[in-house]
């Protein structure tokens, strides 16, 4: 949708959907009463859609990630978290602490999204790639300067958020034809490396079963990484399948693959 201001989420997280909110919003099925993200992870899908005024159900697995969204719920909480973290000068010595969850879950989920993303410090020698050459002092700060946790309130306050199993969600909402479920699941390829839950054929293929159950009532968007496999088995989902090129800062296309898009409406 060109001229449409898009939302970014509060942390850069593994799998963020920021540069693929068009596809999604092409693709999305008309007159959603609900838009419940199911595997939410940073939330960017979810702030989207809740930005353009629609009742927005966010849900993950992963503690950490619900507790931040039910903190920017709520204005004192949030501009308390955003002083802790404005607080906190990231440091070699300070590292290994923020890292072990000793200055709080938020502080390190913040920490190593900023700092170490794509690097778990607890697997790898080098600390983080993020420190001026032979000394402690961050470049960074936690925060990004361009983020203010204040500005989430607004958008997420309404947000119903849940910490469920991605069947259970399923479950709830499969005789609601004004629900549009968008799942958007960890990749299968890489399993259990990733996230803290392993991920795996079998689940998705939970998914694949639902949104063909006669029975599922609810709109249900499945977005997945183009393999042999998924293309394959999902072909008579297929709605499309686009490029996503990544990169790293200053070197674009580092390599390219594809996503798809299937869809039960
Ligand atoms: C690919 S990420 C979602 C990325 C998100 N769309 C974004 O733009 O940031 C997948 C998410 O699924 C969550 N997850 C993994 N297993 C789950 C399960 N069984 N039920 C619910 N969420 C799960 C992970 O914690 C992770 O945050």
């Amino acid at each position: 949708m060109p001229g449409i201001k898009r939302l970014r989420a509060p942390i850069v997280y593994q799998g963020g959907k920021f540069k693929e909110i068009h596809h999604i919003f092409e693709h999305e099925p008309s007159d959603i009463g609900t838009f419940v993200d199911v595997f939410g992870g940073g939330g960017v899908v979810a702030l989207n859609f809740s930005a353009r005024g629609v009742s927005t159900h966010y849900n993950d697995l992963f503690s950490p990630l619900v507790l931040m969204y039910q903190t920017l719920q709520d204005q004192a909480a949030t501009e308390a978290l955003q002083k802790r973290l404005d607080s906190i000068t990231p440091s070699l010595q300070e590292h290994a602490a923020i890292c072990c969850g000793e200055k709080g879950v938020l502080e390190r989920l913040f920490y190593i999204t900023r700092c170490t993303m794509g690097v778990d410090p607890h697997y790898t020698k080098t600390p983080t790639p993020r420190f001026r050459e032979r000394t402690t002092e961050l470049k960074t700060s936690i925060l990004p300067p361009s983020v203010k946790l204040v500005d989430y309130v607004p958008h997420v306050s309404k947000w119903r958020i849940t910490q469920k199993d991605f069947r259970d969600v399923l479950a709830e909402y499969k005789d609601d034809a004004d629900a549009f479920l968008y799942c958007d699941p960890p990749y299968v390829s890489k399993t259990t490396k990733q996230y803290t839950t392993a991920f795996t054929t079998a689940d998705l293929l939970q998914i694949y079963e639902f949104m063909k159950d006669p029975n599922t009532k609810c709109r249900v968007m499945l977005n997945v990484d183009y393999t042999g496999w998924t293309r394959e088995v999902f072909a008579d989902l297929l709605r499309t399948a686009y490029p996503v090129t990544y990169g790293v800062k200053g070197t674009a296309n580092i390599y390219q693959k594809y996503h798809l898009i299937l869809t039960n409406y």
